[in-house]
């Protein structure tokens, strides 16, 4: 009687032990219950690791030189307005590069993008006040500064691109193209809080109950 328990004890251990790790991740490859001379799974594969040395080619080098006439499939980030935000004479871009379009468009693109990535700090109204400001981070600027109202529209670019101090790059969440619409939109956050309302086209000044 006793042995069952114990057989039974056991083949619950054995059980959990194969089939309760199934789908973990593990940081070192799998232990090889079978070698892999007897049983090859291909899982071992002589093979050159990026940047080393090469007794085969006649270099030394395992990276191989691209062969003649290569032709690379992304774009050639050749537009410096675009890609760095910088003008033809190496300073800050002013205004927007003419590979963007700046319209109603551009404009709703940067709104959805900044209130996903941008208002978490620097508010919905770009005021500094976003939701972070409550979880104890300060010091997140307001744009409604003159400092920032002048600032060039390219080092904005470079502050999304690379970041600034507490501020994290944005660069692997927003494409050139989605950083210069979220600029635009933080342009017209600027406008609105010095707008008047003869800003407001003349049809559409009633609705706003002021005459
Ligand atoms: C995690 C919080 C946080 C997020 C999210 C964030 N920022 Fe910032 N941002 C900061 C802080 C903090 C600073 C102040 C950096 C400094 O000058 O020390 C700053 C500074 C700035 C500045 C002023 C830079 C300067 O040169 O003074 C701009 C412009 C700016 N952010 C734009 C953005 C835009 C656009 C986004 C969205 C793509 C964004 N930020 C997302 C925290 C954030």
């Amino acid at each position: 009687m006793r042995n069952v328990y114990l057989v039974t004890a056991f083949l619950v251990v054995l059980t959990l032990s194969v089939l309760g790790f199934r789908g973990t991740k593990f940081t070192h490859p799998p232990m090889d219950v079978f070698p892999e001379w007897a049983f090859p799974s291909m899982r071992h594969q002589p093979k050159y690791k990026p940047q080393s040395e090469s007794q085969f080619f006649a270099d030394g080098r395992t990276d191989r030189p691209l062969p003649a006439g290569v032709v690379s499939r992304d774009p050639l980030r050749n537009d410096d307005a675009l890609y760095l935000g910088k003008a033809a004479d190496g300073t800050w871009l002013r205004g927007f590069p003419a590979a963007v379009t700046v319209d109603g468009k551009l404009i709703a693109r940067g709104r959805e993008r900044f209130t996903i990535y941008c208002s978490p700090c620097h508010g919905a109204l770009g005021d500094g006040n976003g939701i972070t400001k409550q979880y104890g981070m300060g010091a997140t600027p307001t744009y409604h500064d003159d400092r920032l109202r002048q600032m060039a529209e390219g080092e904005i670019f470079n502050t999304i691109t690379r970041g600034k101090n507490n501020m994290l790059s944005y660069a692997d969440k927003l494409k050139p193209e989605d950083r210069w619409a979220v600029i635009l939109y933080v342009r017209a956050l600027q406008r609105a809080q010095t707008g008047a309302v003869s800003d407001v086209p003349a049809a559409h000044q009633p609705e706003l109950g002021l005459k």
